[in-house]
């Protein structure tokens, strides 16, 4: 079935480089529309109808983050746009950024209108350094021809960590210090940046804004499923013949994405959601693609028969461990003991007691952790444990 083109509607049919070309295709229209004839209160009330949620993992409606934003009372108030694209397989945002980087900025025009800020930033990855001068030239030419109205839009490089795509570590970043996840409350939206009002969305979140103005809250709830409206873009990679970068209907089944857009066969499992994200087993390709499942910020790794389940869970508990921003004892401890442990049993090295410790650490670890991180680094282990549990059972010395 074809698919709609939402938020990847401009890439390859624009000029990312000359802002005429956006404006030939109805750029900075609903920008109009909303400075001319909506209140701010009208828009964080068309996003909260539209049922738009964050598409940088955590999935939290945008609308009521506007809301709590925009009426939060502070004498300066920011948005902050997250490209950061750390997570493990996750490439939708770099493409989006190097074909349209005009909506973007569109997008965060209008979140600044309806929340009362003056001003924000684009948090780019340092891995991206390479588009630093593209996404200047976009702003550049946004700038030269008014629509920032008073605005003040920066981008800042991050530190190439992991922790500075999770938002107040971000937020720490910013400002200068090390990246560590911060206690909450406060939540952002009262006591953001430099404790100020803030406003954090994802990169792909943020292109969505433009034609749910456009086009109304109620065209784009018609998409998708109960809890998950809309689009997601997938970036999928690993064992398929096509890899790269899918845009599909919320609820479409994962089948349909792995098997016949990227051409994948002999699937063994699916890693959905990168390294925090959850695995699911080659007899599970119908499950719909939503929030209601599963998701984080639509990173599809596949890995067919031929691979080692206990080597794919190791690997990714090794890059926890390393990402893991130290501030918290769960998070910290429980990452090295977990890669302890699965380096034996990748040894075949491993005890039944261990296994039953994995169990328990990771309920602990989700628990008792400071941020998403640690409280979601124990996913992978435990979907293994629940769909491959005999490959574990086969690595117990003898
Ligand atoms: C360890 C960690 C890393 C994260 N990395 C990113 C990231 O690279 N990009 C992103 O948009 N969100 C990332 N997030 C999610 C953000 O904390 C936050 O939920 C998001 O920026 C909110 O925007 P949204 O509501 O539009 O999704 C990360 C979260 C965690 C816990």
């Amino acid at each position: 079935m074809p698919q709609p083109r939402v938020v990847l509607k401009n890439c390859d049919v624009i000029d990312p480089k000359r802002i005429d070309s956006y404006l030939e295709n109805g750029g900075f229209k609903a920008l109009a529309k909303a400075r001319r004839e909506m209140t701010p209160e009208q828009i964080t009330g068309e996003i909260k109808d539209s049922g738009l949620r964050g598409r940088g993992g955590a999935g939290f409606p945008c609308g009521i983050k506007w809301e709590g934003a925009r009426t939060a009372s502070g004498d300066a108030k920011y948005v902050i746009c997250n490209a950061d694209e750390g997570e493990v397989g996750t490439f939708k945002d770099r493409y989006i950024l190097e074909k349209d980087p005009f909506t973007l900025i569109e997008g965060i025009l209008i979140a600044g209108h309806a929340i009362g800020a003056k001003q924000g930033y684009i948090y780019l990855r340092v891995e991206y350094h390479y588009l630093l001068d593209h996404l200047q030239n976009a702003l550049n030419q946004v700038k030269q021809k008014g629509y920032l109205n008073g605005f003040s839009l920066e981008i800042r490089e991050g530190a190439g960590a992991y922790i500075c795509g999770e938002e107040s570590a971000l937020m720490d970043s910013i400002e200068g210090k090390r990246g560590e996840a911060r206690y909450r409350p406060p939540f952002p939206t009262t006591s953001g940046l430099w404790g100020k009002p803030t406003i954090i969305n994802n990169v792909e979140t943020l292109m969505n804004i433009p034609p749910i103005i456009m086009n109304g809250a109620d065209w784009f709830s018609q998409m998708g499923t109960e809890r998950s409206k809309g689009t997601k873009v997938f970036s999928v990679s690993g064992d398929v013949d096509k890899p790269g970068v899918y845009e599909m209907v919320l609820g479409s089944p994962l089948r349909e994405l792995v098997e016949e857009l990227a051409m994948a066969k002999n699937i063994k499992l699916v890693q959905i959601g990168g390294a925090t994200g959850r695995i699911l087993p080659g007899d599970k390709l119908d499950t719909p693609l939503a929030f209601e499942a599963m998701l984080g910020a639509g990173a599809v790794t596949v890995y067919d028969q031929s691979r080692d389940v206990i080597d794919i869970i190791h690997r990714t508990m090794e890059f926890l461990v390393e990402e893991s921003c130290g501030k918290c004892t769960p998070c910290r401890q429980g990452t090295e003991v977990m890669v302890e442990v699965l380096a034996k049993f990748h040894r075949s090295e491993g005890s039944l007691r261990e296994l039953r410790n994995l169990e328990a650490l990771s309920s602990a670890m989700m628990l008792s952790s400071l941020c998403g991180l640690g409280q979601a680094a124990p996913n992978a282990v435990m979907d293994s444990l629940q769909y491959f549990r005999d490959e574990y059972e086969k690595r117990v010395a003898k």
